[in-house]
């Protein structure tokens, strides 16, 4: 496992993040094994929301750890808040509340980051401030960050917020990789060229944001792993070939591919499968080259103009 800095570089985080999405249905033994195997491989960075399996997945989470107590000062929690049932809630008061949920669920008093989950169309800038306020300041929230936000909409929150927001976690594997191809046919009139969130590669690099892909290993809107679709022949096969390059598997390859870029990228993995787990792992240490980094991205039928 390889590892990043991160808010504002004081912090070594594992660059490849467990996501918790789907541990929610976990026996205690799965739940266990899960964590006790993640941290084993050099993972330290869980990412949770206050909507996952209902707020199943963070008391799934919460239990474990309890009984892993040792645990709980080698990792850094993050959870989101945000959304909520046919609307996205930014109020101070939905904040709060939610924070104060996913502490009764993980069985904390603190946890180390807090994500606002999806833009609401109708934040105020100075009631996200004041719920970051109230949170920092009570020490329930160490650092903040966003997730699916395009730069404007940071900048917008910077008007009032005074924390740093470090993370922003988007979409992205090599199967949903417009934020990068987009870098590449700017102002070209082709699909690659469209840019859908308005160059925020650029914008995180340049303020220290670290992205954190998510769903790294699904195609369309989490509609199921690339790995084996028939849609993706081309990629699997030279996933494939590369994997066997490298002596990784091609779900370490898809990752490791992520890796290579030079934003330093935590890319959010959501297996709860033990042995992807541990190849995953065993990849984040692998430095693919150039070349086959830009096979991989043209075998996913991106274009270079
Ligand atoms: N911020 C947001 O809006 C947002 C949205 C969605 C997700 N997230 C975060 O991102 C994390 C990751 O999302 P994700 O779970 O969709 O990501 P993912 O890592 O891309 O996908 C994991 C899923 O794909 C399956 N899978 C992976 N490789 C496979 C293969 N070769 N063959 C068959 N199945 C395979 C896994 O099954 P196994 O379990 O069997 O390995 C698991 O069900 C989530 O846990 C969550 O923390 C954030």
């Amino acid at each position: 496992m390889k590892y990043i800095k991160t808010f504002s570089q004081d912090t070594e985080v594992s660059q490849v993040a467990l996501g918790c999405m789907r541990i929610g249905n976990m026996t205690d033994k799965e739940a266990d094994i899960y964590l006790s195997t993640a941290v084993e491989c050099g993972y330290n960075y869980f990412d949770h929301a206050d909507i996952y399996g209902g707020g199943r997945c963070e008391e799934v989470f919460g239990a474990a750890l309890k009984r892993n107590g040792k645990l709980r000062d080698k990792i850094i929690i993050q959870t989101k808040c945000g959304i909520r049932k046919g609307m996205y809630d930014f109020s101070k008061e939905h904040i709060l509340s939610s924070v104060e949920g996913s502490l009764r669920r993980l069985g904390l008093d603190s946890v180390d980051v807090l994500l606002l989950h999806r833009p609401d169309l109708l934040m105020e800038p100075d009631e996200v401030a004041e719920a970051f306020d109230e949170l920092e300041k009570s020490g329930k929230v160490k650092h903040f960050g966003v997730s699916n936000h395009s730069a404007p909409q940071i900048e917008l929150l910077k008007t009032s917020v005074k924390q740093e927001l470090s993370i922003n976690q988007m979409q992205l594997s090599i199967a949903t990789a417009s934020m990068i191809s987009s870098g590449a046919n700017v102002n070209l009139c082709n699909e690659d060229g469209v840019n859908r969130d308005g160059y925020l590669r650029d914008y995180c690099r340049l303020n220290g944001i670290t992205i954190q892909p998510w769903s790294p290993l699904q195609h369309g809107f989490i509609e199921g792993s690339f790995s084996k679709n028939e849609k993706y022949a081309e990629l699997n096969r030279t996933i494939g070939e590369l994997a066997e390059k490298y002596g990784i598997t091609e779900t370490g390859m898809a990752i490791a591919w992520l890796l290579r870029l030079p934003d330093k990228m935590q890319p959010v993995v959501g297996s709860t499968n033990i042995e992807r787990i541990k190849a995953v792992a065993e990849a984040a240490d692998i430095e693919i080259t150039r070349e086959d980094w830009y096979k991989i991205y043209l075998a996913a039928g991106y274009r270079l103009p």
